[in-house]
């Protein structure tokens, strides 16, 4: 745990850069950020908070022109970014296509969301570090949101390398989530910012609801395979060699980081069905096997 100072966002960009998560306050609650663009720096957020499923997360970005280089901002989302940015609203916009972003952020979705910080802790991470934060808030999977830095330290304390500390946080709830379909807004979650939109029913759940059917492949998936069936394309893992690896030597953080591109990967190959090889039911493999139950699910 450091007080923020120079030297403090300093070496907290250090490990930023490096692929490592650290927590840092922003005016609603303390973050866990990690580099958007590096897919094993973000698996280690869901790792270091054994969260039990792959959430997409909010991608922190210094200004507008920042986050116009990550999503496309139609006119109504542009007035909205205008006016409350720097500060706590999120918007749910159109991934760009160019956008260097680790599919793992998004959770495979078309969209992504994007807020603009106002706390100067915050601020000055994301220009020391150059790069994309994704950030949730800095706590264990099912706990409560973190507004001290106190309050991460005892939840995540011993699992991150650097806690930045400004004390307590000025909003203390997490940021208004807006989603953005070309000029219809819709209010995805309640937050400090009351923009007067109803809050539209079913859509609260949508991105971790919808994301098994959204993200689910072509072809039927077999999980806990050990070898490849005639017409198979099996992702392997550990010992399990398959056609690819989600990690040879075993290692969950670099399986989770791979998770999606693979199966993309899979999808896409030259065969009728796709195999995935036995993930153990531990750490950041429980959060792999929830998505790929949910990518296995065959129905509606
Ligand atoms: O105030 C905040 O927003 C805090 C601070 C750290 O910035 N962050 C935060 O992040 O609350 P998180 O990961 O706990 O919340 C992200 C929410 C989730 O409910 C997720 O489903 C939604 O944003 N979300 C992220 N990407 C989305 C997308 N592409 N479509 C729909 N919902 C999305
Ligand atoms: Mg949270």
């Amino acid at each position: 745990m450091l007080p923020v100072s120079d030297a403090a966002i300093d070496e907290a960009a250090g490990l930023i850069r490096a692929g490592q998560p650290v927590a840092v306050p922003t005016e609603t609650v303390y973050g866990l950020a990690a580099d958007a663009t590096n897919a094993d720096a973000v698996a280690r957020i869901y790792a270091a908070k054994g969260r039990p499923s792959f959430n997409p997360l909010i991608v922190h970005v210094p200004d507008l022109s920042a986050a116009e280089q990550l999503a496309e901002l139609p006119p109504r989302a542009r007035a909205l970014a205008e006016q409350y940015w720097p500060g706590p609203l999120t918007l749910v916009l159109p991934r760009r296509d160019d956008a260097p972003l680790a599919s793992i952020v998004t959770a495979g979705l078309p969209t992504v969301a994007i807020r603009v910080p106002r706390h100067p802790a915050m601020q000055a991470l994301l220009r020391a570090s150059g790069r994309p934060l994704a950030a949730p808030s800095a706590n264990a999977s099912g706990s409560i949101s973190p507004t001290r830095a106190g309050h991460v330290m005892k939840s995540l304390g011993g699992r991150i390398p650097l806690i930045l500390d400004a004390g307590p946080t000025q909003v203390g709830v997490e940021s208004t989530i807006v989603g953005v379909d070309g000029d219809q807004l819709r209010l995805l979650r309640l937050g400090p910012i009351d923009l007067g939109l109803p809050m539209a029913a079913g859509d609260k759940v949508q991105a971790p609801g919808m994301l098994a059917r959204h993200y689910a492949p072509s072809k039927p998936l077999r999980l806990e395979a050990t070898e490849a069936r005639p017409g198979e394309y099996l992702i392997g893992f550990g010992p399990v060699q398959g056609d690819a690896s989600l990690s040879p030597s075993g290692d969950l953080v670099e399986a989770a980081a791979r998770l999606f591109d693979l199966l993309h990967q899979a999808d896409a190959a030259d065969t009728d069905a796709m195999a995935v090889a036995p993930i153990p039911p531990e750490g950041l493999g429980l959060a792999i096997r929830d998505r790929l139950r949910r990518a296995a699910h065959r129905g509606n």
